[in-house]
């Protein structure tokens, strides 16, 4: 027993002493022999990532705030964890984002590691496999890609409209951001998918679609943080994972609904594929010249839960900030309805085009109102 005791105490000892000989050789090689290590910054920060963990995970997203704060006082290259650098300096962006004929560039392999998005053309790390995914999207977010889905918007923004005048003088309590989101979720839905509900007719704006999405986005630092988390979860059955964390549904409820998106565009055969036509996105996708080993539904649904999450949440934040800055200044709002207001004379028989707005955004640019 004593001699089963002691093994177990030396078998401790020794696991001990190799974690600490690792722990200091991993901080000796991140301080002194990394290629960032002659970059200034915390050295706390350049030596572990757990300082960005505590900003992104346990303070909501505020290692920015915390980055910003470097800068003013190391300069504007400053090492933010032991894999990164942040620039902040205007002149430098030509350097970094160049096209491939100057530079090719891989992309950074840690970003997004863990948050079980591979495979999605957004976190392909090699350029000509990232370019070889990307090319069946482009034609839907070129310029005339994007003015032939103009239709989808005017839809979706009539539709956003009767249902906010629907509400006028009820009293009612809107929330704008889920407003928003059931908004550009309907539009990059419409977008991407054959069949799917429309959240601009839910009497609430579909709140459950803005909690999936902001449960889904808030866990990114979690699983960013701790990328080998995502190996265990994956390995544990569904009713378990939601046991332990009821939040996780909200991941497999996402999945499920981009599985069948893709299970629809797989079953779908069409004839045209011209934009024109409107195939949707995903049946575009899955009818692409792409080799077939990128078109598995495992993959596809990856690349789908980017696409609708992306293209929900960025524009509906971006319509949350300006919706609150035109409200919350008189002149700016004075200002933009004189500035619309010859483009929405006969609103809404004729909505104005996106040539129509942008051609007014760069007279304004122009004259430097
Ligand atoms: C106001 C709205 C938007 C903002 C502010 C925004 C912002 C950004 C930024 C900054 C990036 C570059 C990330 C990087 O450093 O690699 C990016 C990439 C991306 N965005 Fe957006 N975005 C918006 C709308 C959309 C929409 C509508 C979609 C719809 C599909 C979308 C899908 C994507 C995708 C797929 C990427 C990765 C591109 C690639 O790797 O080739 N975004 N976005």
């Amino acid at each position: 027993m004593a001699v089963n005791f002691n093994s177990f105490v030396f078998a401790g000892l020794g696991l001990v002493c190799v974690g600490t000989i690792y722990c200091i050789a991993l901080i000796t090689h991140r301080l002194v022999f990394s290629p960032l290590a002659g970059f200034p910054g915390p050295k706390f920060a350049a030596a572990t990532g757990w300082v960005e963990f505590y900003y992104d995970f346990f303070k909501r997203g505020a290692y920015i705030y915390e980055i910003e704060k470097m800068h003013k006082k190391y300069g504007p290259i400053v090492r933010i964890n032991p894999e990164e650098l942040s620039l902040h300096d205007p002149a430098f962006y030509d350097e970094i984002y160049c096209v491939a004929s100057k530079r090719r560039t891989d992309n950074y392999s840690h970003i997004g590691k863990g948050i079980d998005f591979d495979g999605s053309h957004f976190l392909t790390t090699a350029h000509d496999h990232h370019r070889l995914r990307r090319k069946p999207l482009e034609p839907y977010f070129s310029r005339g890609g994007v003015m032939r889905l103009e239709p989808i918007l005017h839809e979706a923004v009539q539709k956003l409209e009767k249902r906010f005048t629907e509400k006028k003088g009820k009293c009612a309590v809107v929330r704008l951001d889920h407003a928003f989101t059931a908004f550009t979720g309907d539009v990059i839905g419409t977008v991407c998918c054959e069949e799917r509900e429309q959240f601009l007719d839910d009497p609430e704006f579909a709140p459950y679609w803005y909690k999936l999405l902001h449960t889904v986005i808030k866990s990114i630092p979690l699983f960013m943080g701790l990328p080998w988390l995502i190996n265990i979860v994956s390995l544990l059955p569904e009713s378990i994972v939601v046991w332990i964390d009821p939040r996780s549904k909200k991941f497999i409820d996402y999945k499920n609904m981009t599985n069948r998106h893709i299970e629809i565009a797989k079953d779908r055969k069409f004839h045209s594929i011209k934009i024109g036509s409107r195939p949707s996105l995903l049946t575009y996708l899955v009818n692409s010249e792409l080799p077939s080993s990128e078109l598995t539904v495992e993959r596809l649904s990856k690349e789908a839960q980017v696409l609708l999450g992306a293209g929900t949440v960025s524009t509906a934040r971006t319509l949350d900030f300006i919706c609150y800055y035109v409200l919350a200044n008189e002149d700016i709002h004075c200002k933009l309805r004189d500035e619309l207001a010859d483009i929405m004379t006969n609103y809404p028989a004729q909505i104005p085009s996106f040539v129509q707005l942008e051609r007014l955004l760069s007279v304004y640019l122009r004259l430097g109102r």
